[in-house]
């Protein structure tokens, strides 16, 4: 897995004039409520600090970092699309962003370790993907699927269910399944490591 990764602390971000283009400003004032404002800046902070470093543009007003329909983001430098692949989360006063020039698709996902209810673990995930029932199992689990819901673009478009993670194996279902041989069947990799301050973050890769 080759990637690069930015962290930042939603509490400690420059003003939005600093980051934004006049597009995603415009953008920016459509969005009323502070928790997602603050999480929508904090991943454009991020996603264009890793872009920058890649594509060595010091200049953050000069990457954008575009929603499409689908909630998947598309960037764009100096005006010009960029295919490397990027992710962006956010959680719990974090936001989180990795982008590649060697993978072909990428997904990544935070969350924070909580107790969940039973019903959110029936409704979310498969019967063949609880090997494990604790709350970081499940949160791990959780950010797995993300990810790879993220990397096939889709988000939760898809029924969760079709997007399984088996003992750290891709499985997929229905939908789910077309649109990865619609993607060439990449042979794919999950990564998942336990946060010292309480979260997991997953990151999907492929090649
Ligand atoms: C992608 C998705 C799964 C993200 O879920 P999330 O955990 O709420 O949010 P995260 O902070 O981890 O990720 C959000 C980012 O994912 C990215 N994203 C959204 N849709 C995406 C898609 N279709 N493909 C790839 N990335 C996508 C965006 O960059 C978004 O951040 P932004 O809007 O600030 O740009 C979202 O599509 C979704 O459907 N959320 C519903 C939340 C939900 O019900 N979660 C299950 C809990 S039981």
């Amino acid at each position: 897995m080759a990637y690069q990764l930015e962290v930042v602390d939603l509490t400690n971000l420059p003003p939005a004039d600093g980051i934004l283009s006049p597009q995603e400003q415009a953008y920016y004032d459509t969005l009323h409520f502070p928790k997602r404002r603050t999480e929508w800046l904090g991943g454009r902070f991020a996603l264009k600090q890793v872009m920058g470093r890649i594509l060595e543009i010091p200049d953050l007003k000069q990457i954008e970092v575009l929603p499409q329909p689908s909630g998947k983001p598309h960037v764009l430098a100096k005006g010009q699309p960029v295919l490397l692949a990027h992710s962006i989360s956010h959680s719990h006063g974090f936001a989180v962003a990795a982008a590649s020039r060697e993978e072909r698709f990428l997904g990544i996902d935070l969350e924070k370790i909580e107790h969940r209810i039973a019903a959110w673990k029936n409704d979310f995930f498969h019967p063949d993907e609880l090997t494990a029932e604790d709350d970081a199992f499940l949160t791990a689990l959780w950010t797995q699927k993300e990810a790879l819901l993220k990397l096939l673009g889709t988000g939760l478009s898809l029924r969760s269910n079709e997007v399984c993670c088996i003992n750290g194996c891709p499985r997929f279902t229905g939908r789910a399944l077309e649109i990865y041989e619609r993607l060439g069947c990449p042979a794919l990799q999950v990564s998942t490591k336990r946060w010292e301050t309480g979260f997991m973050f997953s990151v999907a890769c492929g090649k």
